[in-house]
C-alpha cells in the first residue's frame, strides 16, 4: 500500500530515486517531438529495463532450445531457466510452485479461468463481476453466462468512485457460484477492497479470481493472505515483455479442474482413444510456451522485489498526489476517480497513479495530441472499460499513469502539455 500521508514541504521528495532508477530504462531517454520522452502509459504496458532486454537477448543467444523435451544440455538448461523464472514468480506473489501457470497474459489467465469453470457452473447460476472492469474480466464472464444461460449480476460504484461495498453485500447470495472483481481499476485507479468481496463469495461457496493485472505491479501482494482462487497478471505491466502473463490457482482446485487445451506438454500418456494429463501446472501449459519471455519476466520480477521499496511506494503515492493537486487547478478538469482528499484516510490508502479525467474544452483524443507535441504519451479512450464509461455517461477520458520510473518532471511536463490545451482550445 502506498502511504500518502507524510508531512514534508516538497511535494515529492523521493524524486532523486525515481530519477535514478529511469536510467534503467534506455527507451526513456530518446526524444520525441524534439523534447525529452516522457512515458505516461504505464498501465498499458511498462517500459523494460536493460536487465530484462538482455535477459532475453541472452536467452536466444546462449541457450535457446525447448523446454521439458530434449535431453541435450542446452534443453537442460532452457528448462532450467524456465522453471527457475516460475519459482521466482511463485516467491513473488506468495504462491506454490506447482499454482503457477504461464500464459500469454491476463486476458489469456482469465480466458481460460472462465473455461475451466464452466464445468462447474449450470443453468440458473449467478456469476458476479463488477461495473468497473478491464473487458478482459467482464467478456469472458459474461460470455459464460451466455453459453451456460447463467445470470451476469455487477456490483455498482459508489460516486466517488470506489467499489459499492453495501450493493455487493446484497448481489452476492447463495446463487452466486463466480465472483471475479479487479484489485484495481485501470480507469479509476481505485484499490477495491478485495479481501472483504473474497470474504463474501466464501461465505456462500463461490468461486473467486482477482483481476491483478493493475494490481501485481504496484503492490506486494501474497496469494494466500488474499485467499482467492485465481489471480490473473500480465508479465508487460510490471517491466517484463509482451506476451507472457500468469494465471495463479489454487492448489486443490487446479487438482480438480480439467484442462480445456490439448496437445503437447499436457499428457502424460496419449492412446488412440484417451489421454491422461500431466501434474501440476504443465497439464494446463499445452504447446510450447514464451519459453524467453518467462525467463525475462523472472529478470523483471527480481528487478522489481529489488526497486519497490517503501521509498519507492511513497515516492509513487507522493507524485499522483502531486499530480492530482496540480491538475485540479486547471479550469474545467474533472478526474474520474478518487480525488486526493479521500487518500488522506490514515492508513486506509484508495488509490494508485492512474489518472483519468475529462476537460471542459477538449476531448481526450485532443488532449492526447497536444501533449504528444509536447514529447508526452498519455491514453486517450474508453481504456477497454466501455460499461464502465457507459456507466458513468462519459464517452471518453484522457488517462495519465505513473510506475518506478516516473519524476516531479514528467508531471511539469504533463502540466505544461495541458495548459497548452486550455490555451489552445478554451
Ligand atoms: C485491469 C486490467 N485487466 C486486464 C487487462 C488486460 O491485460 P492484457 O492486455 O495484458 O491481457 C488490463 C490491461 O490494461 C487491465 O488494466
Amino acid at each position: 500500500m502506498i502511504p500518502m500521508n507524510r508531512k514534508t514541504n516538497d511535494p515529492v521528495p523521493c524524486n532523486e530515486l525515481a530519477l535514478k532508477i529511469k536510467l534503467d530504462f534506455p527507451l526513456l531517454s530518446r526524444e520525441m517531438a524534439g523534447k525529452k520522452l516522457v512515458y505516461l502509459d504505464s498501465t498499458a504496458t511498462t517500459q523494460k529495463p536493460q536487465v530484462v532486454l538482455d535477459a532475453e537477448l541472452k536467452y536466444y543467444q546462449e541457450t535457446n532450445a525447448n523446454v521439458h523435451r530434449g535431453l541435450y544440455t542446452l534443453a537442460e538448461d532452457a528448462t532450467t531457466q524456465y522453471e527457475q523464472a516460475r519459482m521466482k514468480v511463485a516467491e513473488f506473489i506468495g504462491a506454490q510452485y506447482e499454482e503457477v501457470i504461464f500464459t500469454s497474459g491476463t486476458t489469456s489467465s482469465i480466458n481460460m479461468a472462465a473455461r475451466l469453470l464452466e464445468p462447474l457452473v449450470k443453468e440458473g447460476d449467478e456469476i458476479v463481476i463488477t461495473i468497473m472492469e478491464h473487458h478482459s474480466n467482464f467478456l469472458p464472464w459474461q460470455q459464460l453466462a451466455k453459453r451456460k444461460k447463467c445470470v451476469l449480476k455487477i456490483i455498482p460504484i459508489t460516486k466517488e468512485y470506489g467499489l459499492d461495498m453495501a450493493a455487493a453485500q446484497k448481489i452476492i447470495t447463495s446463487k452466486t457460484k463466480i465472483v471475479a472483481c479487479t484489485y484495481v481499476s485501470n480507469v479509476l485507479g481505485t484499490i477495491n477492497a478485495v479481501g472483504e468481496v473474497i470474504e463474501m463469495a466464501k461465505r456462500v461457496g463461490a468461486y473467486t479470481l482477482i483481476d491483478g493485472a493493475q494490481a501485481v505491479p504496484h503492490m506486494m501482494l501474497e496469494v494466500k493472505k488474499l485467499g482467492c482462487d485465481f489471480l490473473a497478471f500480465s508479465g508487460h505491466k510490471m517491466c517484463g515483455p509482451t506476451g507472457i502473463g500468469v494465471l495463479y490457482g489454487k492448489r486443490e482446485l487446479l487438482e480438480k479442474l480439467e484442462p480445456v487445451v490439448f496437445g503437447g506438454e499436457m499428457v502424460k500418456e496419449a492412446t488412440l482413444h484417451t489421454l491422461s494429463w500431466n501434474e501440476l501446472p504443465w497439464k494446463f501449459e499445452a504447446g510450447t510456451p514464451n519459453i524467453a519471455g518467462a525467463i525475462a519476466l523472472g529478470t523483471a520480477v527480481a528487478y522489481i522485489q529489488e526497486i519497490f521499496t517503501l521509498q519507492m511506494q511513497e515516492h509513487l503515492g507522493d507524485l499522483t498526489k502531486y499530480a492530482l493537486a496540480e491538475m485540479q487547478t486547471l479550469p474545467g478538469l474533472q478526474i474520474i476517480g478518487p480525488r486526493g482528499e479521500e487518500m488522506e484516510k490514515g492508513e486506509k490508502i484508495e488509490r494508485i497513479g492512474v489518472i483519468s479525467f475529462t476537460m471542459d474544452c477538449a476531448h481526450p483524443h485532443d488532449i492526447a495530441e497536444i501533449l504528444n507535441s509536447h514529447g508526452v504519451c498519455i491514453r486517450a479512450g474508453h481504456h477497454c472499460a466501455m460499461p464502465l464509461h457507459t456507466t458513468l455517461a462519459i464517452p471518453a477520458t484522457a488517462r495519465v499513469s505513473f510506475y518506478v520510473y516516473n519524476t516531479k518532471e514528467d508531471v511539469d511536463a504533463l502540466m505544461r502539455g495541458l495548459r497548452r490545451v486550455v490555451e489552445v482550445f478554451a
